[in-house]
């Protein structure tokens, strides 16, 4: 029995990733998610400058989820190169490469830089909510969009495949994955966070400083699930890192039966601890112990398939 895993050719030793903008800061933050269990880590997204991001409150953890607008803070795409080779230097396990940016130039200014950097494979957030003021509506609301940055950021990464990152709040997801595998997408991530708010009752007023941000942990899971299942219906052949609220051993085999290859943990940290990959992992090997499953890839999409 073995939760081994290939993606894109790169062989993970499990198929738990720690998602971006989680723990992944620095190079010692990263290797020690590996140290905990993860299969593979992302670094937080890198933008062509240096960011502060959005005042405080930038974060809440509730009973069911955790809701963010932080803003995308960075030291910018330079300063995390450096992050990154720090990384390599210490950990040989998968790392994933993350940038976002404010135009379709831009994104591939960005790219051409972060491929210098000693990454396997590239993520691409076109779906962050919470940068709305500057940037206007996600990337990833637009088909034509998703395309045109597809293209963009697939013409400066040549040695590094492409994986462009999905909203939950785009109701065509399926379409838009799709739309993005035929402009050149190596592979997608769905999802990000879902757009939300809360209002604190006490002050009467929203209770981030930005009013608005990203709601992730258990409560996106079911929305999440769909999302990769809607989005394995309308791929042709590229492979899905399913992400969104997986907490537990389970809810990562569910989104493997949906149709995930990978599967992203990110907010499950704050309710389970940095501990959560090797308990997640431990509960996927529980899972295929009681079911005879030998390979994790025997369950990829097979919910589809009953
Ligand atoms: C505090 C915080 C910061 C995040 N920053 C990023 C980011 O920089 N880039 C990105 O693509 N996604 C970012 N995300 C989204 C996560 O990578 C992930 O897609 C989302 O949280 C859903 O997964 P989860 O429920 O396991 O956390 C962030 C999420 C949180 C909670």
């Amino acid at each position: 029995m073995s939760t081994a895993i290939r993606f894109l050719g790169i062989p993970f030793k499990n198929p738990i990733v720690l998602a971006s903008g989680i723990l992944g800061v620095t190079a010692a933050s990263m290797k020690r998610c590996i140290d905990l269990g993860a299969g593979g880590v992302t670094v937080k997204s890198l933008s062509l400058k240096p960011r502060t991001g959005h005042r405080n409150p930038t974060m809440g953890g509730y009973d069911h989820f955790f809701l963010n607008a932080v803003g995308l803070s960075n030291p910018g795409v330079d300063a995390g190169i450096k992050e990154l080779k720090r990384f390599k230097a210490i950990c040989k396990a998968p790392l994933i490469g993350s940038v976002f940016a404010g135009s379709v130039s831009e994104f591939g200014a960005v790219t051409k830089k972060i491929v210098t950097a000693p990454i396997d494979l590239l993520e691409i957030d076109i779906s962050c909510p919470n940068v709305g003021d500057e940037f206007g509506t996600p990337f990833a609301y637009s088909t034509e969009a998703a395309i045109a940055i597809t293209k963009a950021v697939k013409k400066q990464s040549k040695r590094v495949p492409v994986i462009m990152k999905l909203s939950p709040n785009a109701w065509n997801i399926g379409e838009i994955a799709r739309a993005c595998e035929e402009a050149g997408a190596d592979a997608v991530t769905a999802v990000n966070t879902a757009s939300a708010m809360t209002i604190d009752s006490a002050f009467q007023v929203p209770f981030l400083a930005n009013q608005v941000g990203g709601m992730s942990g258990p409560a996106l899971k079911p929305i999440a699930l769909k999302a990769v299942w809607d989005v394995h219906n309308t791929v042709k052949r590229i492979p899905i890192i399913a992400t969104g609220g997986v907490t537990t051993g389970e809810d990562a085999i569910e989104m493997i039966l949906a149709g995930g290859t990978l599967v992203g943990v990110g907010s499950a940290a704050f309710w389970r601890g940095p501990e959560v990959f090797g308990k997640i992992v431990k509960e996927m090997e529980n899972y295929m112990k009681k079911k005879q499953v030998k390979n994790l890839s025997s369950l990829i999409g097979k919910a589809h398939r009953s």
